[in-house]
């Protein structure tokens, strides 16, 4: 890893599927002798309270707090907002003509703009959050003492929207936390900002694998008229998900000797799960990196990881699956003649969840 701590690479899906999901491989890596991905400082020291480096029953009781928010159910309820926010940017995306942007006019302001809604803070403060988060995303990537002040000016100024959102409480998930804490005592304060914190860097993910995805889409018309259609658009955005999955799942650290199915990993030995090559797996996905839409219709399917598996599985899975799927359905009927205005090769693709910066597009 860039700290120089060796790690173990799990590759194969069975593999990283046990990583994932077996309660012997810890995220909690607080502890000052545990592995850092990153050289030189205690990453950890930033972010004690990120629910996605909790284990044990402090993770559950927090998760707990947060789950129903993003339920199946509850995002049935965001289905027609979230299509007509869809709407709503590509009439922007119109009327100020061709080409433009897919990143900053259409993907960033989808995945921020759902984000602040259901937090339930201005949309304002959602695009500061968004830009903000890129301070994190350098901070994570180790880019010096300036990108670490960054994050810290940004966990403070969320504390500050929580505060704003107290004094005049909504809706929103943050009010319910605000709630939960003041009526049960349930959450403590910093906890509140911890989770309202979890959920901006992680409510923006969805921009990034929805540009990654247009750069496949909108290269191929096959794929792209299929969305123009009324059947199996949810399927064919989990298939998307799949082929276009990043994350190295965050370091985990065996807690005993564990035998996958791949070999042996020691007391103590760092391992990163690679969810990128479980979803490219040919022993599981026959022509794994041709994007078949209707893949995961064929009864043989292994459910992909993009979501990770187990106790840390993404609490924003439906959320993602129905911005990616309002998107390039609405996308499809309304610019039916949208396409790349960049070679591929010539596209810049971001460090840390490798999408493009930017992805110029005309119609
Ligand atoms: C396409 C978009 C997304 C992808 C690919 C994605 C992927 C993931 C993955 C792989 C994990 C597990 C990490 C691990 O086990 O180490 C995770 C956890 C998480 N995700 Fe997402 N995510 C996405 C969108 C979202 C959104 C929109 C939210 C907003 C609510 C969200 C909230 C979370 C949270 C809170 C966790 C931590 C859960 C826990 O530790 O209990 N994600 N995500």
């Amino acid at each position: 890893m860039p700290s120089g701590v060796a790690a173990r690479l799990a590759v194969r899906y069975a593999d990283v599927a046990q990583v994932l999901s077996d309660s012997r491989f810890s995220r909690d890596l607080n502890g000052s002798a545990a592995p850092r991905f990153l050289p030189g400082f205690d990453f950890m020291a930033y972010n004690l309270g990120l629910l996605v480096n909790l284990e044990g029953e402090r993770h559950q009781r927090l998760r707990g707090f947060v789950t129903k928010a993003f339920s199946r159910g509850r995002m049935d309820r965001w289905r027609p907002r979230i299509h007509q926010l869809v709407d709503d940017l590509i009439t922007d995306f119109v009327s100020q003509g061709s080409p433009a942007d897919f990143v900053s006019r259409f993907a960033d302001p989808l995945a921020g703009i759902a984000m602040a809604e259901i937090l339930g803070i201005p949309p304002e403060s959602g695009a500061e959050l968004r830009a903000g988060a890129g301070a994190l995303a350098s901070f994570a990537a180790g880019e010096g003492e300036a990108a670490r002040e960054q994050a810290a000016a940004y966990a403070q100024r969320v504390q500050e929207i929580v505060r704003h959102v107290e004094k005049s409480p909504g809706e929103g998930l943050i009010s319910e936390l605000i709630r939960v804490r003041d009526e049960t005592a349930g959450l403590s304060e910093s906890e509140v900002c911890d989770l309202a914190l979890m959920m901006i860097i992680a409510g923006h993910t969805p921009a990034g694998i929805l540009t990654r995805a247009a750069v496949t889409v909108l290269a191929d018309p096959d794929l792209y008229r299929f969305f123009g259609g009324s059947t199996g658009l949810s399927s064919a955005a989990d298939e998307l998900l799949r082929c276009h999955s990043v994350a190295l799942s965050n370091v985990r650290v065996a807690t005993e000797d564990v035998d996958l199915p791949s070999g042996t990993i020691r007391k103590g030995e760092a391992v990163l799960a690679s969810i990128e090559a479980a979803n490219h797996d040919a022993q599981v996905y026959p022509t794994p990196l041709s994007c078949r839409l209707s893949r995961d219709a064929e009864a043989s399917t292994e459910r992909h990881l993009a979501f990770g598996r187990g106790p840390h599985y993404c609490l924003g899975a439906h959320l993602a699956r129905l911005q990616i799927e309002a998107a390039f359905s609405g996308l499809a009927r309304r610019l039916p003649t949208l396409r790349l205005d960049v070679d591929p090769d010539d596209i810049k693709w971001g460090a840390l969840m490798r999408s493009p910066e930017k992805l110029p597009v005309v119609w």
